[in-house]
C-alpha cells in the first residue's frame, strides 16, 4: 500500500448513515488495502437504509473504519504510538500549511482517539468530539476555549464539586467572573451583563439529582447569545441528547458510564466542527490529550453503553423505591420517584432516570457514617457509572472543601449518602441495604 493512503482526516466524525463505513469517522482512505476492500465488500455495499441507526447499532459501529475485508480486526487497534511518519518533506510541508490533516503527534490526535471520538459524535448527535485526559480536562478546556479574561459565566449553583472549584478558586485569577443560578432557572436573566459569555449546566446534578429544563436553558442562552456547555455524564447521550436541543457544547465525565468499568480516567466534549476544533487547539496548547490506552478503553465501554444503561435504571429504580419506605431514611433524591421536585421534568426530557441517586439519612452525619462503614456489598468509593454499587459521602469526596453555605446551597447535608447503582443483581443489592440500614 502507498504510503499516503494512510494519510487520514482527524476529527472529522460525520456519521453518514446507510454508507458502509458505519459512522466513516475520520478514515478517509482507510486502515485497510482497498483493494482488498473492494474485492470481498463490493457485493456487500449497503443501499442507504430508509432509517437512521439506532444508538446501541451507534455505539458499537460507528467511528470504526471499514472492516468488511478480509483479515481487519474485529476489536479496536491500539495505535500506541507518540508520533506519525510522514512520506515527504512535501507532506509535512502540506501539514504545517494546514492543507493536510494527517496524524503527526497524538497529543494533536490518533487514529484511537478518533474511533472513540467518532462513537461519542454519533451518539450525541453532534458534528464531532474531542477526547480528553479527563472529565476535567473536557470541562475547563470546553470552558477556556469560550472565555477570555474579562468575561463573566452563568452556571448552575449545583455542579460536580471539582467544577465548582474551578470556577471558584481559578476563575477568579483568571478574570473570569462566575454567577450562579438556580436549577430552575429562576432569576437567571437578572445575571445577564454585558460581559455574559457562557451558560454552564450540569443536569441531573452532582449529587442531589436536580433537573435543568434543557429547552428553557437553550432559550436563555439563544437570547443572549451564550455559548451553552452542558456536562451530560449523568444522563449520557442514552437518556438525553442536548445537542439535538441546541447546546453549544456537551462535557462528559467519560470516566464513569461512557467507558463504564471503573479502569480508566477519561473526558470528552462534543459539538459542532468549529467549537471541537477550538476544543482541540485548547488541548493541543493546554496539553490534556488522551492516552490512545485509554481511547481503547473507552471504545470497549461504549459498545455496551446501550445495555448497561437500561441495567443501571433498572436497579437504581428498585434501590429508590426501596430506600424510599425505609423507615430510617429522611428523603431519597431520585427523579425517577413521584417525590422528587423535578420528576415531571425528567420524564419530559430524560428517557429514563439514570442511575445515581443520593438520600439523607434521619440520623444525620453519625447515622451516614454509620451505613457507610457497614456495607458488605456496595463498595465506599468516589466515583459513579461503573459495575460495582458505590456509596461516598459528598461531604468527604466530590463536595469537600465546601462550606455550610455552600453544601446548603446545592441541597447537600452532612447526612447525604450518594449511591451510584451498578450491574448487580437488584435483590443482593437491597439485601445489603437492609443490613447496612438495620
Ligand atoms: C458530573 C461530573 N462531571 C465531571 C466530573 C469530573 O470527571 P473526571 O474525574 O473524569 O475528571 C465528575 C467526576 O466525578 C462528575 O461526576
Amino acid at each position: 500500500m502507498r504510503f499516503s493512503a494512510l494519510i487520514v482526516v482527524q476529527n472529522d466524525v460525520r456519521f453518514v448513515p446507510g454508507l458502509r463505513q458505519i459512522g466513516a469517522c475520520c478514515l478517509k482512505n482507510g486502515f485497510q488495502n482497498d483493494s482488498i476492500m473492494k474485492h470481498n465488500a463490493s457485493h456487500k455495499i449497503a443501499k442507504k437504509p430508509s432509517r437512521a441507526f439506532g444508538p446501541q447499532t451507534l455505539a458499537i459501529h460507528a467511528g470504526e473504519p471499514n472492516k468488511h475485508g478480509v483479515g481487519a480486526s474485529v476489536g479496536a487497534d491500539i495505535s500506541r504510538t507518540s508520533t506519525f511518519t510522514f512520506s515527504s518533506s512535501e507532506e509535512m510541508k502540506l501539514w504545517a500549511e494546514g492543507k493536510s490533516t494527517a496524524y503527526i503527534y497524538t497529543r494533536y490526535g490518533n487514529p484511537t482517539l478518533s474511533v472513540a471520538e467518532g462513537k461519542i459524535a454519533a451518539l450525541e448527535g453532534a458534528e464531532a468530539a474531542v477526547v480528553t485526559a479527563s472529565g476535567m480536562a473536557a470541562i475547563s478546556t470546553a470552558l477556556l476555549g469560550a472565555l477570555k479574561q474579562g468575561d463573566e459565566v452563568i452556571s448552575t449553583a449545583q455542579t460536580y464539586g471539582g467544577t465548582y472549584r474551578l470556577m471558584r478558586d481559578e476563575f477568579p485569577d483568571w478574570g473570569i467572573v462566575v454567577r450562579r443560578a438556580e436549577t430552575s432557572l429562576e432569576g437567571i436573566e437578572s445575571l445577564v451583563t454585558g460581559k455574559t459569555k457562557v451558560l454552564y449546566v450540569e443536569t441531573p446534578t452532582n449529587p442531589t439529582l436536580r433537573l435543568v429544563d434543557l429547552r428553557k436553558a437553550i432559550a436563555f442562552a439563544r437570547k443572549h447569545n451564550l455559548v451553552s456547555i452542558i456536562d451530560n455524564t449523568f444522563a449520557t447521550p442514552l437518556l438525553q441528547k442536548p445537542i439535538e436541543l441546541g447546546f453549544d457544547m456537551v462535557v462528559h465525565s467519560a470516566t464513569k458510564y461512557l467507558a463504564g468499568h471503573s479502569d480508566v480516567i477519561a473526558g470528552v466534549a462534543a459539538g459542532s466542527k468549529k467549537w471541537m476544533a477550538r476544543v482541540r487547539h485548547m488541548i493541543i496548547d493546554l496539553g490534556g490529550s488522551m492516552d490512545p490506552e485509554a481511547a481503547f478503553l473507552l471504545t470497549r465501554g461504549l459498545k455496551t453503553l446501550g445495555l448497561r444503561v437500561e441495567r443501571h435504571c433498572a436497579n437504581a429504580r428498585a434501590v429508590a423505591q426501596f430506600l424510599e419506605k425505609h423507615p430510617k431514611v429522611a428523603r431519597v433524591h431520585y427523579p425517577g420517584l413521584k417525590s422528587h421536585p423535578d420528576h415531571a421534568l425528567a420524564k419530559r426530557q430524560m428517557k429514563d432516570f439514570g442511575s445515581m441517586l443520593a438520600f439523607d439519612l434521619k440520623g444525620g452525619l453519625p447515622a451516614a457514617r454509620r451505613f457507610c462503614d457497614k456495607v458488605k456489598l456496595f463498595l465506599l468509593a468516589a466515583s459513579l457509572g461503573g459495575p460495582e454499587s458505590l456509596v461516598v459521602l459528598p461531604i468527604y469526596s466530590s463536595h469537600y472543601n465546601m462550606s455550610s453555605a455552600e453544601l446548603a446551597t446545592v441541597g447537600v447535608t452532612p447526612g447525604t449518602v450518594r449511591v451510584s447503582v451498578g450491574l448487580e443483581d437488584a435483590d443482593d443489592l437491597i439485601a445489603d441495604l437492609k443490613q447496612a440500614l438495620g
